[in-house]
């Protein structure tokens, strides 16, 4: 080792040691008869000093040490006349009797702070600098640690880690697939794992009745602070279970992780229904760090002459509690916020139940007071309380609501980033219809099993059709999803041809897998997590990408290394691809 110890750890009992330690030169400041550095590893910062008249030479050394320098000293450990307590290293300091500067290093496109003056593109392009600041580090310490404890949990509980192959055909999760050509097979590609979906599903069949694996999927998508093109999964499947002990199982991880983590004795997680999920929430990942429930007003207030409620296919309301305080400007605020392309929304009503009881609404026009308490009584309004309307086509209305209940959230201080409320949603739908197609689509994935009442449905109203799906969510975050699967040749070949796949194409592309089932698949199911989104959220942060050593950014580009690239003709040749732009 060049260091007896790290510069986080020397106290006031270390005083008169002698020691030796290595770190990077965070600053230095020359005080004329003394010179001061502050020594930066991944552990803390321990103040070096250099004193000019016991030994100038080396404190003229010390005044040449640029920032970011590598250097190791030899010193001693003696308390500080100028003590820092917010630091644990604060009481001491390190007089230096010896120092070797094991690399310069040019000045950093940015500061090295907590607080740094780099922006986002900057600090990507030097991301092994941004790394050795401290929220980031902090950030990859609590991913290890996440990852540590998950380990620990399904170890203890009987699972094994098993690793699946990353080169793969097409496993549809939804979203596009990464390829990569075959040098020796011209023409063909593999495909990059979206998630380990169907092997974890042969491993089942293989006898594997606990596996997981935390592991890279890839998917070809849109890119959000939640998403990234390669993300983690805590990837987990089990046999002969019901839905209700993958639920015990890892509501029992969630709650491991909470605690050991955290410190945080998470209550049972409450289970609601897809379809109570939209009409409270509007969503299918609810916040429910606060209530604000929807209420459907539509029956109460049509065929009153107001038009827009007369034209609607629904009329939703929120009471947003001790907001009727706002102002003419915040509301109209909040207007031209659901009136986003992004939201869509044409208008926004409002009504405040002031303190002193009265009712005043954006459209007493066409509504009496009598009418209006009805909207205070079904909005369980009180004094002091807003209540906002949105109309229109429901899937639209109910969506729009459902951003505006979590603007109110945000603007009303009720989504505390500290305070974590953990659900199942369960019941989704089995497929949903897509527009653009024409065609049904698995909402889950196509090997997701529905429920057995629902079975006879698939071939008179498939969109009736619920399936044994669910999703944990967190705070307003889906954070892992998984379903019982289908284990049966006939009931698996019956879904691929709900969803437009001729047998001849479900052969080619599931063979592999139904095959499997003819050979004593036993009953299973599963879920995963996504493993930057737990990392994420455990940190109080919304995006997943200071959890993650080297992200890519919102194109998908790694900007430190330049990837995607371009590559050499002879390269393509080999791998029989012509590139054409
Ligand atoms: P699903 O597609 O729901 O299910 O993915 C599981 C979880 O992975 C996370 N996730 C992502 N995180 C970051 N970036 C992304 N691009 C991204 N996409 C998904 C989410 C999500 O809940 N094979 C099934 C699971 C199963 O059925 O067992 C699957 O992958 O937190």
């Amino acid at each position: 080792m060049l260091r007896t110890n790290n510069c986080g750890e020397l106290r006031i009992n270390h005083v008169g040691k002698e020691v030796e330690l290595c770190g990077w030169v965070q600053k230095s400041r020359d005080l004329g008869g003394m010179t001061f550095i502050d020594l930066r590893d991944r552990y803390g910062i321990t103040q070096l000093a250099f004193n000019m008249e016991t030994n100038a030479e080396l404190c003229k050394s010390a005044r040449g040490l640029g920032r970011e320098f590598v250097i190791k000293i030899t010193g001693q450990v003696v308390e500080r006349s100028n003590k820092n307590l917010q630091i644990g290293t604060g009481e001491i300091e390190v007089i230096v009797e010896k120092l070797e500067v094991l690399n310069t290093a040019k000045t950093p496109p940015f500061t090295i702070e907590d607080n740094t003056d780099g922006g986002d593109e900057l600090r990507m392009k030097y991301r092994y600098l941004d790394l050795r600041r401290n929220a980031v580090r902090k950030n990859l310490e609590l991913r290890h640690r996440l990852s540590i404890e998950t380990r620990r949990y399904l170890d203890g509980m009987d699972f094994i880690e098993v690793e699946t192959p990353v080169l793969i055909k097409s496993t549809p999760e939804g979203a596009r697939d990464f390829l990569v050509p075959s040098r020796m097979n011209p023409g063909e590609f593999y495909a990059l794992p979206q998630s380990p979906q169907t092997f974890k599903q042969l491993l089942m069949v293989g006898g594997f009745d606990k596996y997981f694996q935390i592991v890279k999927c890839f998917r070809d998508e849109d890119l959000r602070a939640d998403r990234q093109p390669e993300f983690t999964q805590i990837d987990c499947e089990m046999s002969f279970v019901t839905q209700q002990d993958i639920l015990d199982t890892f509501e029992g991880l969630m709650k491991h992780l909470f605690k050991s983590v955290k410190n945080i004795d998470l209550p049972k997680f409450p289970v609601i229904t897809y379809a109570e999920a939209i009409s409270n929430y509007g969503n299918d990942k609810p916040d429910i760090r606060f209530e604000m429930k929807f209420k459907d007003m539509t029956d109460l207030v049509k065929n009153k002459g107001f038009k827009v409620f007369d034209d609607a296919e629904i009329v939703v309301g929120i009471c947003a509690k001790k907001a009727a305080t706002y102002t003419r400007k915040e509301i109209d605020e909040l207007t031209d916020f659901v009136k986003r392309p992004q939201i869509g929304a044409t208008g926004l009503i409002y009504m405040r139940v002031n303190e002193d009881g009265t009712l005043k609404s954006s459209v007493d026009k066409f509504y009496n007071e009598d009418e209006l308490k009805k909207w205070s009584t079904l909005l369980e309004a009180e004094k002091g309380d807003l209540i906002l309307v949105l109309a229109g086509a429901k899937n639209k209305t109910l969506k729009a609501m459902s951003e505006l209940r979590l603007e109110m959230g945000n603007r009303l201080g009720l989504r505390n980033p500290d305070d974590y409320k953990c659900l199942w949603v369960v019941d989704f739908p089995a497929l949903e219809w897509d527009e653009e197609n024409n065609r049904w689509h698995a909402m889950h994935h196509p090997f997701t099993s529905p429920k057995p009442e629902d079975i006879d449905l698939l071939n008179s109203n498939p969109g009736n059709v619920r399936a044994n799906a669910y999703d944990m969510v967190i705070n307003g975050v889906e954070v892992g999803g998984g379903s019982i699967r289908i284990f049966n040749k006939e009931l698996q070949a019956k879904m691929f041809d709900v969803l437009g796949f001729t047998k001849e194409e479900a052969q080619k592309q599931f063979g592999f897998l139904m095959n499997a089932f003819e050979y004593g698949a036993p009953p299973h199911g599963g879920i995963a997590f996504g493993f930057d989104r737990i990392c994420s959220l455990f940190g109080g942060q919304e995006s997943i990408r200071d959890f993650i050593a080297f992200p890519k950014n919102n194109s998908g580009r790694d900007v430190m290394i330049d990837a995607p690239s371009t590559t050499d003709e002879k390269q393509l040749k080999e791998l029989s691809i012509r590139v054409q732009i």
